[in-house]
């Protein structure tokens, strides 16, 4: 099938219209109105919320943190886990208050849980107060969504699910200057059987190649030093668009681009990375030395239920290659405790993983059911009580790890990027190895968008701690 047709020119630039007849609007009424925007789940949601807030600062709203000053709430929200629903239906519902006490206030809901039938049907019933309703397919056309209510209220619901064709040409507002997300495509091919990626966001689709590298160049031209490509499985990356270029090409012709910058890219599915990825990455200089590649699970039987694609073995030979290639390079992925029919002793095969492959850092997870996907209705073996205690024991190992691996960067320098403000006085400033480990430091403020090298003088499970390095030590 050849690739879908972008969201034409002409009906983005409809969009861009209706964002400046809102505006003069406001500026007529005298009000400088102010939006919230709330993102829950991943980094593609943190780009999609780019483009929300792009839209609304077109419109002439500035921003708050408060949602009770808000004139406009938007919710950005996160299906893959029960707990990450739960939370947001929490705060949603809170909102009750927030609007009966400025019953102009529009609140707006979107991502990938409006993308679940059963959630849009809960939120038509019995959340009123929520006025706008559009999953990831019709973010393109939220200014046409915000001006409908705005004109006449009433309630919009624009859920139109399937595979929404890719729009370029939205504003942004980019939360860092310094480190920007890029997507290079959108949807999951994969459907691992416990996940509601695939259902709630299309097929793979991914951006033309001239899109890309036109966004990165103007992101450099701005200052950008790290540039995050993003995906759900970027190694896919190309497939669909049946015109030769595929992630390492993509990879290459970036780092080709002039500018002393970093690329880091998430997720990878290890099925796909391949051994070109991995020459990809060790020819250039600008690709970070980190490579988020989850396994989920370390036990076979286990993986051909969650329908991953490849055995423990099959990812040990893949970490292998890469750190043939890269023996530097910093590993980290996500896990599954507690998958339907996983019994404890499939479950040590994932700590056998881990304490093989020494990962710097893991984000774990308890299995939660997601209905509609087909691992929702096979039954447990474990008790609720025993899946804790499993996930307790790796959360043990891999901090335990990761406090050697930690410990063992102790008086090295690395190159790192001072990145922003840190928390506390002492740590006034934070900064990221290039293989994206954090390193708290005390310094003057104006290294923020500087590269240094980094003596690291302490290490917790969690973080580094380091000093400017003196002339001569880095390496
Ligand atoms: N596309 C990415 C992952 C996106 S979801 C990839 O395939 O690597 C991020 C992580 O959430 C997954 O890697 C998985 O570990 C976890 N996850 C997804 N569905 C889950 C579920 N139903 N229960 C628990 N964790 C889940
Ligand atoms: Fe979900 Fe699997 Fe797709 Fe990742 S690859 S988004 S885990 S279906
Ligand atoms: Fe969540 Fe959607 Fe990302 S379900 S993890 S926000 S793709």
């Amino acid at each position: 099938m050849p690739p879908k047709p972008p969201i034409s020119a002409e009906n983005i630039a409809r969009q861009l219209d209706i964002c400046a007849q809102i505006a003069e609007e406001n500026a007529a009424a005298h009000r400088a109105p102010l939006a919230f925007v709330d993102t829950y789940g991943c980094q593609q949601n943190e780009a999609d919320s780019e483009r929300i807030r792009g839209y609304l600062r077109a419109m002439g709203y500035a921003f708050t943190d408060a949602e009770k000053d808000a004139d406009v709430i938007v919710i950005n929200t996160c299906a893959v886990r029960a707990h990450a629903e739960d939370r947001v239906l929490g705060n949603v519902g809170a909102l009750v208050h927030t609007k009966a006490k400025k019953p102009s206030q529009i609140i707006c809901l979107c991502g990938c849980m409006m993308g679940e039938d059963v959630v849009v049907e809960k939120v038509r019933a019995s959340y009123r107060h929520v006025d706008i309703v559009f999953d990831t397919h019709a973010l393109w056309r939220f200014p046409e969504l915000l001006q409908r209510v705005l004109h006449r209220r009433g309630r919009v619901f624009d859920t139109p699910g399937g595979d929404g064709a890719i729009a370029e040409g939205i504003p942004l507002v980019r939360q860092n200057a310094l480190k920007s997300w890029v997507s290079v495509m959108y949807g999951c091919n994969n459907f691992c059987s416990y996940c509601i990626v695939p259902y709630v966001r299309g097929r793979e689709r991914s951006r033309a190649p001239e899109d890309i590298l036109d966004e990165v160049k103007a992101l450099l031209a701005n200052g950008c030093k790290e540039v995050n490509l993003l995906g759900q499985n970027v190694n896919s990356y190309g497939k669909d668009l049946q015109n030769g270029w595929n992630f390492p090409r993509l990879l290459r012709e970036i780092c080709a681009l002039p500018g002393d910058f970093l690329v880091r890219f998430m997720t990878s599915h290890p099925k796909d990375a391949s051994e070109e990825l991995f020459d990809a990455m060790a020819a250039s200089p600008k690709i970070a030395h980190h490579l988020h590649l989850p396994f989920q699970c370390g036990n076979d039987r286990v993986l051909k239920a969650m329908n991953r694609g490849y055995t423990a073995a099959q990812y040990l030979e893949k970490v292998a290659a890469l750190r043939a290639r890269i023996p530097d390079i910093v590993l980290t992925s996500d896990v599954i405790v507690g998958f339907p029919g996983e019994t404890t002793e499939e479950f040590e095969d994932t700590l056998k993983l881990i304490e093989a492959v020494r990962f710097d850092a893991l984000f774990t997870f308890i299995y939660s059911p997601r209905p509609g996907t087909p691992a929702a209705t096979w039954p447990d073996v474990l008790s609720p009580e025993e899946k804790q205690a499993n996930f307790q024991r790796l959360v043990d190992a891999q901090n335990q790890i990761s406090k050697e691996i930690h410990e063992g960067y102790v008086g090295k320098t690395f190159r790192c990027l001072v990145d922003g403000k840190g928390q506390d006085k002492r740590n006034n400033l934070t900064a990221r190895t290039n293989s994206g480990r954090l390193v708290h430091l005390t310094g003057d403020e104006a290294l923020i968008g500087t590269y240094q090298d980094l003596t690291i003088t302490a290490a917790t499970t969690w973080a580094l701690f380091g000093e400017v390095a003196k002339a001569g030590e880095a390496g």
